[in-house]
């Protein structure tokens, strides 16, 4: 009898906790990808951008940032202010901003890139890691540094 409670109690709980891992999975954020849970491997913090900050691959960095949809929460000069930005709360940096993204390394930057985080998309099957890189070059040179 009280086996059979306990079981039944058991069996209660892991619908609960199914039914929470079927809500979380259809967030906007989705499945482990909200900020609670996001980690960047240090292995990946530490890359090195591969591609230099030339004016040449900045300007190509430009192009690709300007040609994708990055501007419609990001803003079309990277302020942070895209028109979905500015409906919905994102947690958007205005790049121009010297101080925006310090502490950030280049290989967070393109691991967020790459991967997604929250509400940003994940673009590692649309862009190559070369157009990803060269888009952290422009990023970068929006604080003027
Ligand atoms: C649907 C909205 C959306 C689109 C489209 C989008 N981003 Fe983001 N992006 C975000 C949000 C929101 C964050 C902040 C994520 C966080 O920290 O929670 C972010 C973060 C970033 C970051 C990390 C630095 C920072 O400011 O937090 C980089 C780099 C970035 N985006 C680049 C891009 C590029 C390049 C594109 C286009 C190829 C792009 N994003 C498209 C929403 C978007």
């Amino acid at each position: 009898m009280l086996v059979s409670f306990s079981r039944r109690l058991r069996s209660q709980r892991i619908l609960l906790l199914a039914l929470l891992a079927l809500l979380a999975c259809t967030a906007p954020a989705g499945c482990q990808k909200n900020s609670a849970s996001f980690t960047i491997p240090p292995e990946d913090a530490q890359r090195k951008n591969p591609i230099e900050a030339t004016p040449a691959e900045v300007e190509q960095g430009r192009r690709l940032y300007t040609s994708s949809d990055c501007a419609i929460c990001h803003g079309k000069d990277g302020d942070g202010k895209g028109v979905l930005a500015k409906d919905i709360s994102m947690n958007t940096h205005n790049w121009h901003e010297p101080n925006s993204l310090a502490g950030i390394t280049d290989g967070e930057l393109f691991f967020i890139l790459d991967k997604g985080k929250g509400r940003m998309p994940a673009y590692e099957k649309r862009q190559t890691s070369e157009q990803m890189w060269q888009m952290v070059d422009y990023i970068r040179s929006l604080a003027g540094r």
